[in-house]
């Protein structure tokens, strides 16, 4: 259990006896002392008595002779904590004593699908689907990590009219020049071949037509060319992952195809549900609260006139699917924010018709925008969309660069092991390290950067306790730890609030907490090493720091782990 949950459920019971029922005792950690509980002021009014007088009778009860070393009342009925080094030693041995860091999986394991990445065929990946990747990778990790059953879900764009458009051109190409082009990932350039002739051209537009009506209608020739596009594609898509390091496979592609067979039923019980309604030239839900600018209902299309389905159509069968027939109980969405109202709707629409219920629940873990140096959508140079394996070589160039820099005697295969955790590292923690809802902005010289809240910062940080066990030519033992020194004191109160830190982040998936605690810890160590000598100590205090150091390094390991962030072990 976590410090701080243990600190709290020692209040709870005093503050439930002071206010005759039960009162969480929001314990947080606090400037003025380790902890600290606000939790008398806004009892104050209920019980009639001043938060003062409130927090004086809970510290009378409150059992923490064995946690603290002071409880104190501060300003208007604060309560101030300060955690004993010896309940600080045994949490922590305990806690180095454990694989799992002390953090147990959880006690009610959900079925999470997690609905991330989903590049559209025959398109460039862009950098939301590169954020989309990242913040859905480390969701799995984290979650896998506490023991969820977690279903991995790439929502593939590989259906829809362009593929008409899509595959005439690649009969135009010839099918072995279609493939080469999509293999070698020149997604882009086909795609834009393909408009321009849609545009430009009344026959090819016409050709366009009948193939998407030919693809529905399942003609056999034409499903053919559209496997191949989609395999080229994901192919592709694969060989990102990889560069990536992302735990995504070829066996985690559910595109949109693959609800194909469940859009008919669940249409026809949209209808028997009396939620689908005729307007114009679609048959739409209205979900309840939606209006547009102009105060009109604002519609899901359910089914176009000419019988295709809309994107929405299919949302509402995936979900339906990942319910009803996968059991989860917890659907997740990373997508860009531009689409927060189209999953509002989306989950509106499934509960008015009984898909979504309690326990289940479905969450848009959305996020913003990565701007460029001027403020503006990163783009290439030229304009264009920025090529994403362009940006990950160039990436793990500029890092074996700085590793060079640094390590100058490392052999080349080191320096390239190096290279890439550091530059994937740094691309995929500036991207976790900020509030995921916010935009950022995309600098090549601060994530790469050595000191600051960086991925280089923190693999530097565990590389060099790493370092110092090496060049002492020791192991780790299981050595119990002993805090004297304020400087352990600072160093075992970080550690001890991993666990919190991790469940916290499985509830609100701000990964940027998660980066900000690892960032924490590792200055909070450097402060430790400043101020405690540990090889040069004396025998029991060298082993406890010693211990105090592994544990740090596998608390940064397991966190960035955690982030999809690989540790090297000499940098
Ligand atoms: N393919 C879509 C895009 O590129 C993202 C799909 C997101 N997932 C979903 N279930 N709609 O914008």
């Amino acid at each position: 259990m976590s410090l701080e949950k243990l600190l709290a459920d020692r209040l709870a019971q005093a503050f439930a006896a002071v206010a005759c029922g039960p009162v969480d005792p929001v314990v947080r950690r606090s400037q003025h002392a380790d902890f600290q509980s606000d939790a008398a002021l806004p009892l104050a009014r209920r019980l009639g008595r001043p938060p003062r007088d409130i927090a004086i009778e809970v510290v009378g009860r409150a059992e923490l002779a064995d946690l603290c070393t002071a409880v104190e009342v501060s300003g208007p009925g604060f309560i101030n904590l300060t955690v004993a080094d010896p309940a600080l030693g045994s949490l922590l041995s305990t806690m180095a004593a454990d694989t799992r860091l002390g953090v147990a999986p959880s006690a009610i394991p959900a079925t999470v699908v997690v609905d991330y990445s989903a590049p559209n065929v025959a398109k460039e990946m862009h950098v939301g689907h590169l954020r989309s990747t990242v913040i859905g990778d480390a969701a799995v990790r984290l979650l896998e990590w506490l023991g969820h059953r977690v279903i991995k879900a790439n929502h593939l764009g590989d259906w829809g009219t362009p593929f008409g458009m899509l595959i005439e051109h690649l009969l135009d190409l010839g099918e072995s020049e279609a493939a080469h082009e999509l293999s070698v990932g020149d997604l882009d350039s086909f795609y834009k071949a393909a408009r321009v002739k849609f545009d430009a051209d009344d026959a090819f537009k016409q050709r366009a037509r009948l193939r998407v009506v030919a693809l529905q209608s399942g003609d056999e020739q034409t499903l053919r060319l559209w496997r191949m596009l989609v395999a080229e594609s994901e192919k592709y898509f694969l060989t990102v992952y990889d560069q990536l390091g992302v735990l995504l496979t070829d066996k985690d592609f559910y595109g949109e195809s693959y609800y194909n067979d469940m859009l008919a039923p669940v249409t026809d019980e949209l209808d028997r549900l009396g939620l689908l309604r005729d307007s114009g030239d679609a048959a739409c839900v209205f979900p309840d609260g939606f209006t547009g600018r102009d105060g009109q209902p604002l519609p899901i299309i359910v089914r176009k006139r000419d019988g295709g389905y809309g994107y929405g159509a299919t949302d509402l069968a995936a979900i339906r699917h990942r319910t009803r027939d996968l059991g989860a109980t917890r659907l997740l969405y990373v997508v860009g924010l531009p689409q927060r109202q189209h999953f509002e709707m989306v989950f509106a629409v499934a509960r008015q018709a009984g898909w979504l219920h309690p326990p289940a629940v479905a969450e848009h873990i959305g996020f913003g925008s990565i701007l460029g140096p001027d403020g503006k959508m990163l783009r290439s140079r030229a304009g264009g969309s920025i090529k994403l394996v362009g940006l990950l070589d160039e990436a793990v160039t500029r890092a074996a660069e700085l590793a060079r820099q640094k390590n100058p005697d490392l052999p080349d295969a080191a320096i390239a092991e190096v290279a890439r955790a550091v530059g994937i590292g740094a691309i995929k923690y500036a991207d976790l390290s900020t509030d995921r809802i916010k935009d950022y902005v995309f600098d090549w010289q601060r994530m790469l950067s050595l000191d600051g809240n960086t991925a280089p910062y923190l693999q530097y940080a565990h590389a060099r306790i790493r370092s110092i066990f090496r060049r002492a030519g020791i192991e780790p033992t299981g050595t119990p730890i002993v805090v004297m020194h304020p400087a352990e004191h600072a160093l075992a109160l970080e550690l001890a609030n991993f666990g919190a830190v991790v469940t916290g982040v499985e509830q609100t998936l701000e990964f940027h907490r998660l980066a900000g605690y690892l960032h924490t810890l590792a200055t909070t160590f450097s402060g430790f090493y400043e101020h405690c000598p540990v090889l040069r100590a004396e025998d029991e205090v060298r082993d406890s720091r010693l211990a105090l150091c592994d544990l740090t390094a596998r608390v940064l390991r397991q966190g960035l782990h955690l982030l999809g962030i690989a540790t090297p072990d000499r940098m």
